[in-house]
């Protein structure tokens, strides 16, 4: 047997995500129509003897009890969310619930980041860890070398595969090839962490301070029971013939900030073509709206036949647009209401808003800026003939006269 363990973080981490995660864990964020989570929960199901799919975080049961209900049912494999009591590191986690997760006792484990976006290969990751054999095996990818630095950046033996270097964020250029926070692992690796854990409760207990021990300050003061997958586990079990890597030539993103969703939304829409096309819009223009390219509607939403309509779109429940409505690039959420003539561009339409005739949301659409996209928090409105470019606008406000660049707090 086998099981899953997406790692969902909690609302302390996802400040980035502001003003899209002030309503919402940003785990159940919508990309091209699905929440975050429910993209690496789904290539679980490929999976060969799956037998359960954990979410561990520390949000409120609540915020996921809906979710995991439904979930479970759709793919018929039981989805529990643990809560942890407070944070216990990407490593700490899965130890503190190991019970629960041996409970079937399976012989492997797969841990996911709940915030990257790729294609998943996780049946090809098992088929490849088990020929290496070893006590994990992680998805790689190589990136810019400007960008890696952003990652967790290693080597990796060119024939064997084996890690032999990794270095978590680094400030001096090691490598390409990065961590996509993507692994699969046996049952060893719970000693692993119990060996990070014990160690430091150790160290904790020696008074003489040497100077290595103030170099290890940082590490020193975190609590025992906290402990991070990649600086903890990885960096000192790399060289040591327990772990490797699966390269993906697939896309790969990490989604961070409302501009990157917006990116990870576009590249899971084309994803669909292959997977999933029943999710896929199809427009005639007479009937239907006019679709270009990949588009999500959610069969709630009404939208006007003269509307037109991608590529990079995707509408949630009960969205109404209106006559003449142009969207492209952009998420809109739940009980939105686009009016006639409107346009939208390079952005992200938050819950209950409401944008007016002949108005015009929009950005340049650099993913990576922090006013790339243009932002409506939850229930904003913008009124008829209003243009706003390149700005963030906070959930209530009421925007009666045109903006660009700007923050409305
Ligand atoms: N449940 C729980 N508890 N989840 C956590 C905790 C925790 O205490 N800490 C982090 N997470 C979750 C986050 O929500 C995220 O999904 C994942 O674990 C990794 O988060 P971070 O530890 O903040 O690392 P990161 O995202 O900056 O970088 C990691 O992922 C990159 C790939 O996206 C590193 O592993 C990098 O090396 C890697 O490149």
């Amino acid at each position: 047997k086998v099981v899953a363990v997406i790692m969902v973080g909690g609302p302390t981490k996802g400040t980035r995500f502001r003003p899209l995660s002030f309503n919402t864990p940003k785990p159940l964020f919508p990309l091209a129509g699905q929440a975050m989570v429910h993209h690496p929960i789904s290539a679980c199901k490929k999976i060969p003897n799956l037998a359960q799919i954990f979410l561990i975080g520390f949000y409120e049961e609540r915020e996921f009890a809906l979710y995991v209900s439904s979930i479970s049912n759709e793919l018929r494999v039981p989805v529990r969310y643990l809560k942890e009591d407070k944070p216990h590191g990407s490593a700490g986690g899965i130890y503190y619930f190991r019970d629960l997760i041996m409970e079937d006792s399976p012989s492997h484990i797969f841990l996911l980041n709940c915030d990257v976006c790729c294609s998943f290969p996780l049946p090809d990751m098992l088929e490849a860890h088990i020929k290496y054999g070893g006590m994990g095996t992680m998805l790689v990818i190589k990136v810019s070398a400007e960008s890696a630095n952003e990652f967790g950046e290693l080597v990796a033996d060119p024939v064997t595969k084996e890690l032999l270097h990794y270095t978590e964020k680094p400030e001096t250029f090691v490598s390409d090839l990065i961590n996509c926070g993507v692994y699969v692992f046996t049952p060893d690796v719970f000693n692993a962490i119990e060996d990070v854990s014990s160690h430091r409760e150790g160290r904790a207990n020696l008074r003489r301070v040497s100077s290595f021990e103030a170099l290890q300050s940082a590490t020193r003061n975190l609590p025992t029971d906290f402990v991070r997958l990649d600086q903890d586990i990885l960096s000192p079990l790399a060289g040591k013939k327990q772990l490797y890597t699966y390269e993906t030539m697939d896309f790969w993103e990490q989604i961070k900030t409302p501009g990157m969703s917006l990116k990870c939304s576009s590249l899971y829409l084309s994803q669909f073509r292959f997977t999933s096309s029943h999710l896929l819009a199809s427009g005639d223009g007479i009937k239907n709206a006019t679709i270009v390219g990949d588009v999500y509607i959610h069969p709630s939403a009404k939208v006007h036949p003269s509307a037109k309509i991608g590529p990079n779109v995707s509408l949630s429940a009960n969205v109404r647009i209106g006559a003449g409505v142009r969207l492209i690039s952009c998420i809109v959420l739940d009980d939105v209401e686009i009016k006639e003539n409107a346009v939208v561009i390079h952005s992200i339409v938050g819950w209950k808003s409401s944008i007016g005739r002949w108005s015009r949301v929009q950005a340049e659409g650099d993913y990576n800026a922090k006013l790339g996209i243009t932002i409506l928090g939850e229930a904003v409105t913008v009124e008829d003939e209003v243009v706003v470019i390149n700005s963030i606008v906070l959930p209530n406000k009421t925007l009666n006269v045109s903006v660009q660049e700007e923050i409305i707090l």
